[in-house]
């Protein structure tokens, strides 16, 4: 299981990282290794991890695993730029809401109780104002020399950093004593702790670290059939005019493209959508109004209708919605056929769309109209991802995903700057079913996407685990 699978399996709890970056840097012991459980460890916590590498550091463990973990390029060199031109250790000194330095050697406290900032690791430190926490690990007669005695006195009671003292044992000389690094838990709980209540700082994405492009999600998808609906309806007012909506279909886009490259087959509702579709990988479907958008969905969905004298109970052809379009709430009541004229003023009857999304989870879930249960549920379970544009406050979003019973629902503010219509970027809070709240910082629409996919991926591997168990107590009953 990977550490971002387990990252979402956690999430149904408070995750206690959640919207942080944490600067992880690691230092050139032999317990340089264990540096990789911590990202992981931090990373279920919610933390975005971006790793600082010391050169001696890099001869441990090579900086590739910590790239392809944490998603960010490793920093490892003081003089190199980042490719856009800044300065790396100073981007992740303005932007970590917290660094933690583990495994601490001997050198290096002696280094950054001087301030000598010959390391990326030891720069990032003296040019942040975010907490430090200091997980040293050495061997014992190092641990109690006097020299390292005073270093570390003096990071934690001039610097203010918080020390995570080594624990005794067996250590790399063959010797038993104090200088194994604390366990990793231990250090998660004293990053958690120095950043106690202090505002999430979530910088812009141009302030951030840069993340690895292309680096691809594992193909946690294959065998999976994955509809997603993109772009905004149109509702005809006469053959020339309509009443449409903002939306470029940029996020629904990337989720198809990032479930492609996760290896699902994809099909594609597409609305009225403003950028390239990947029509040679996907199954696409052109639509334009929200009844066109229907007919599609319970096509893809269920190969028609889906209710009325539909065996029961129906089988799903689809493993995941993803419904990520912006359906119209209202269409002219009585569209004209020819085009209107110029007049004084026109007045339009407009009526209610139905809630297709609604629809679809009564269907799924074995409901009529009213709510009540009328047939088998629909398997096996098809996960539902709801999208809920909101202006202002979320909170109507909560309420949204139990009225149409979905499993998770997908919040934003469009009004934000940087979310919403035509951005390449989206801040969105995940709801689920079980109460859980997943706030993300402002990330690029394809992370979002994965991220999305993320939780996608964990419920339906959850979803046949358990019907597998099911089945096998069936079996020895
Ligand atoms: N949706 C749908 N059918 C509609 C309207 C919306 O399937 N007629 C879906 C959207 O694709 C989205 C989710 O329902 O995934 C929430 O859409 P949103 O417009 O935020 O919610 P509404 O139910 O329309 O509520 P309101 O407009 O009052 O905010």
């Amino acid at each position: 299981m990977t550490a971002m699978r387990r990252a979402t399996g956690a999430a149904g709890g408070a995750r206690r990282l959640e919207g942080r970056l944490v600067a992880l840097g690691v230092t050139g012991s032999i317990a340089a290794y264990k540096a990789v459980e911590l990202l992981r460890l931090l990373t279920a916590e919610g933390a975005d991890v971006v790793v600082l590498l010391s050169a001696s550091a890099a001869r441990f463990v090579g900086p590739l695993s910590f790239a392809a973990l944490s998603r960010h390029p490793v920093e490892t060199e003081l003089m190199e730029l980042l490719p856009d031109g800044r300065i790396g250790h100073v981007v992740i000194a303005d932007s970590a809401d917290a660094i933690v330095v583990a495994p601490a050697t001997a050198h290096w406290l002696g280094a950054m109780a001087n301030g000598l900032a010959g390391d990326v690791v030891t720069a990032a430190c003296l040019a942040t104002s975010a907490p430090v926490v200091v997980a040293p690990a050495m061997d014992g007669d190092m641990w109690t020399h006097p020299a390292t005695r005073s270093n570390v006195a003096r990071l934690r009671d001039a610097f203010g950093y918080a020390v995570v003292e080594p624990g005794s044992g067996p250590l790399a000389s063959g010797q038993s004593g104090v200088g194994r690094l604390a366990e990793l838990p231990a250090i998660v709980d004293a990053v958690v702790a120095a950043i106690g209540d202090r505002p999430v700082r979530q910088p812009a994405v141009d302030a951030r670290p840069p993340l690895v492009a292309g680096l691809p999600r594992e193909a946690d998808l294959v065998g999976r059939h994955v509809v997603v609906t993109a772009g905004g309806t149109r509702e005809p007012i006469d053959p020339v005019r309509y009443i449409g909506n903002r939306s470029s279909g940029k996020m629904g886009v990337a989720i198809a493209e990032a479930a492609l490259d996760r290896g699902a087959s994809v099909t594609l509702i597409a609305a009225d959508v403003s950028v390239p579709l990947p029509d040679e990988r996907a199954r696409v479907v052109r639509v334009e109004t929200t009844g066109q958008l229907r007919g599609a969905l319970l096509e893809a969905l269920f190969g028609g209708g889906g209710g009325g004298g539909a065996p029961s109970p129906l089988a799903a052809r689809f493993d995941a919605l993803v419904m990520a379009a912006a359906v119209a709430d209202f269409t002219p009541a009585a569209p004209a056929d020819r085009k209107l004229a110029r007049g004084e003023s026109l007045s339009l009857e407009l009526r209610p769309t139905p809630d297709l999304l609604a629809e679809v989870a009564r269907i799924v879930r074995g409901l009529d109209g009213e709510g009540s249960e009328t047939r088998e549920p629909v398997t096996p379970t098809p996960l539902l991802v709801g999208f809920a544009a909101e202006t202002g406050s979320l909170e109507r979003a909560g309420a949204k995903l139990r009225a149409k019973r979905l499993d998770l629902l997908v919040a934003n503010d469009v009004a934000e700057a940087g979310s919403g219509f035509g951005t390449d970027t989206n801040r969105v809070v995940i709801l689920d079913a079980a109460g859980g709240r997943d706030e993300l910082p402002l990330l690029s629409k394809r992370e979002v996407a994965d991220r999305i996919l993320d939780r996608v991926a964990g419920a339906l591997d959850d979803r046949d685990a358990a019907s597998q168990t099911a089945g096998m107590q069936e079996a020895s009953r």
